[in-house]
């Protein structure tokens, strides 16, 4: 490829840099090139160093010589040699891109050298998925991480949202919004789930990877919904799993789960009826299962259902004297009628015999 065009430096800074690349070069041939991100910088530091790539994008090569150095990389002595490895003097190798898309794709891959296992992690992601299908905008390491101001994925975990937003905009209002994320972003509370604790990290997962995902999501609700003592701490009941679980749409969920795992289902889980991004309290006016809105989340899938309809699920109750009075006394009747009938039965029939037995026995005497 010899697309390569050179636009560097303007006025004075043509001049300067002139009479400075010579001087460098024969710095370079004496010490060590590649070795030191100073014989690097030597050029690179320099201000409104740029190249113009096929595609007519700028591509800026100043690199900031104090974000390295306080970068993790840059504190743990790696040295620009080491990530650009096929980069060790100069004159460089042709640049592998004609689009800065283009050449953040060729480049990334050069963190496998010495984050394997992250890299190895994200082959099986939605977004590698998505970058294979023609998706070049799909997230790669240095867009979540950066390049030269890489840093430890520092806390708070409401930094973690914000490495999405740039690219899912839209689902971070959404989210923001979410008793979850209203919860994480406006309070810091560390209990609710963020981006990654559904989707993954670095194997991220999502309905188009995973056909799996909309059934199995009850189970990510469960790693925190059913865990009663971090439940207490809200006054939230941990029932919900148990009665979801219970009735007639999770009972046939989990059978399903067990028998056809990959199939698509028309029976609610949890965000059928709560919303995906977008669970509310439950009396927040907003909130799918409000009584107002309880109506319009069952017709999506009972499109004949009128204003009584909902009454007739239980929510996560269990039934109870005043949740539910009819289902609980019909519960309680069988409750004591099975066993009052069923032990009746017992004790007639053991009689009974009783009797036969001593009978039979007195008449042998
Ligand atoms: C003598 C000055 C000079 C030195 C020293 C130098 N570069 Fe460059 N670098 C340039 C110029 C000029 C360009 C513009 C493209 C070209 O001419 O290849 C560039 C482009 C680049 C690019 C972007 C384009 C590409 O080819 O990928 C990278 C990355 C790069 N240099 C890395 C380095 C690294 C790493 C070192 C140290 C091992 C280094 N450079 C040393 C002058 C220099
Ligand atoms: C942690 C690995 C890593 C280190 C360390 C590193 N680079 Fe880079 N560099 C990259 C990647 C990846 C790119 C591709 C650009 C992107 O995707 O943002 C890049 C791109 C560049 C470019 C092209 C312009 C740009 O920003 O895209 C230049 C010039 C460059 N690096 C020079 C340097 C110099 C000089 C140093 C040392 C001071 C250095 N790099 C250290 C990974 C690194
Ligand atoms: C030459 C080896 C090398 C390359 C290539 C490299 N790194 Fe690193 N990276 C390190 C070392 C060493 C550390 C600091 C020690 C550690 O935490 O593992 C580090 C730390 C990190 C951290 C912080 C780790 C933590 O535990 O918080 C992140 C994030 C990171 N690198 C991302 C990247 C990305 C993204 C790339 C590619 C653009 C990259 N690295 C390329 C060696 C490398
Ligand atoms: C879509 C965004 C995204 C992409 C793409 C991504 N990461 Fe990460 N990465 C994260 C998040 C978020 C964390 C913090 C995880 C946590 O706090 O549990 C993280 C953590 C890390 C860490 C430090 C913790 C650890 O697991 O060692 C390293 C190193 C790292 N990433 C490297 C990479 C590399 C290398 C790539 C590309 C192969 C990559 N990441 C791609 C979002 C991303
Ligand atoms: C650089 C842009 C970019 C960033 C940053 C990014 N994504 Fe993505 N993501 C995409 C693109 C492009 C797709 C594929 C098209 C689509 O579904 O929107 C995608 C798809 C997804 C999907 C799958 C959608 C499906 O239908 O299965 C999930 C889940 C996802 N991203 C989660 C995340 C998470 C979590 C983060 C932050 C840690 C993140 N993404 C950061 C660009 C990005
Ligand atoms: C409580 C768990 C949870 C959290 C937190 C969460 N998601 Fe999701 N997300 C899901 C589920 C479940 C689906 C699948 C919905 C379906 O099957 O219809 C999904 C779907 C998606 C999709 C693909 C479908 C679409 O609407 O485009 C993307 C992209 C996505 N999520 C990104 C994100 C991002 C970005 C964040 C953080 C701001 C986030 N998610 C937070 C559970 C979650
Ligand atoms: C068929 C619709 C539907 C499904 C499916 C459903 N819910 Fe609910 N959920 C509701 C309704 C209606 C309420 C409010 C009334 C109530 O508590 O029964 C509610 C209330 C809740 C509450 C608040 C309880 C409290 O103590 O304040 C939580 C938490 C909850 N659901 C989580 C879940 C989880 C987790 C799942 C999946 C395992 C799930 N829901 C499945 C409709 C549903
Ligand atoms: C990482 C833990 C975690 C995960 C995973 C999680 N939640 Fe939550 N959820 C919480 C916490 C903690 C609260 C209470 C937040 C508050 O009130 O500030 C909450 C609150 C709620 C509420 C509001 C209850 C009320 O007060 O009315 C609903 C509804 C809810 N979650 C549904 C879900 C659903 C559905 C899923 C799965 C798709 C899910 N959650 C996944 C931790 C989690
Ligand atoms: C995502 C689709 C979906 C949503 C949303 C949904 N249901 Fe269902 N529901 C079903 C399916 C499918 C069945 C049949 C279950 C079976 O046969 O195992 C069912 C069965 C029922 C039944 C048993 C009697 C019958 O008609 O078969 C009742 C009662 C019921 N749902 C009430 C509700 C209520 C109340 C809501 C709203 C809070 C609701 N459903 C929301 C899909 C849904």
């Amino acid at each position: 490829m010899k697309f390569k065009q050179v636009i560097p430096f303007l006025g004075i800074i043509i001049a300067t840099i002139a009479l400075i690349l010579p001087m460098n070069s024969a710095q370079a041939e004496e010490g060590e090139p590649g070795a030191t991100s100073e014989y690097c910088l030597s050029c690179h530091d320099s201000p409104g160093m740029q190249t113009t790539l096929e595609s007519g994008e700028v591509l800026y090569l100043t690199i900031d010589r104090v974000i390295h150095a306080t970068s993790v990389h840059g504190r743990n002595d790696i040295a620009c040699g080491q990530c650009h490895t096929d980069i060790q003097e100069y004159p460089h190798r042709p640049i592998p891109a004609a689009s800065r898309r283009e050449y953040n794709l060729q480049m990334y891959p050069l963190c496998k050298n010495c984050h394997e296992s992250n890299y190895d992690a994200t082959l099986d992601s939605t977004h590698q998925k998505a970058l294979a299908a023609g998706h070049p905008e799909a997230a790669i390491c240095t867009d979540c991480h950066g390049a030269h101001n890489i840093n430890e994925p520092e806390p708070p975990r409401s930094n973690i949202p914000k490495m999405c937003q740039k690219c899912h905009s839209e689902i971070y209002k959404t989210y923001e919004l979410s008793v979850h994320g209203a919860a994480l972003i406006g309070e810091g509370n560390p209990d609710v789930p963020t981006c990654i604790d559904c989707h993954g990290v670095h194997n991220f997962q999502g309905p188009s990877n995973s056909t799996s995902f909309h059934l199995f999501s009850p189970q990510l609700c469960a790693k925190c919904h059913a865990d009663e003592i971090l439940m207490e701490r809200y006054g939230i009941s941990t029932q919900v799993f148990d009665t979801y679980v219970s009735d007639f749409h999770g009972t046939t969920v989990v059978l399903f789960e067990k028998i056809a795992p990959d199939q698509e289902t028309n029976k609610p889980v949890c965000i059928d009826c709560h919303g995906v991004h977008d669970m509310r309290k439950v009396d927040d006016p907003e909130s799918h299962v409000i009584k107002e809105n309880l109506l319009d989340t069952c017709q999506k899938c009972h499109p004949d259902a009128t204003t009584n309809f909902p009454t007739a699920w239980l929510g996560h109750y269990e039934p109870s004297p005043t949740e539910a009075p009819l289902v609980f006394f019909v519960d309680l009747f069988y409750k004591i009628i099975i066993p009052v009938t069923i032990g009746g039965m017992a004790i007639f029939v053991g009689a009974d015999a009783a009797k036969r037995i001593s009978g039979k026995i007195g008449g042998k005497k």
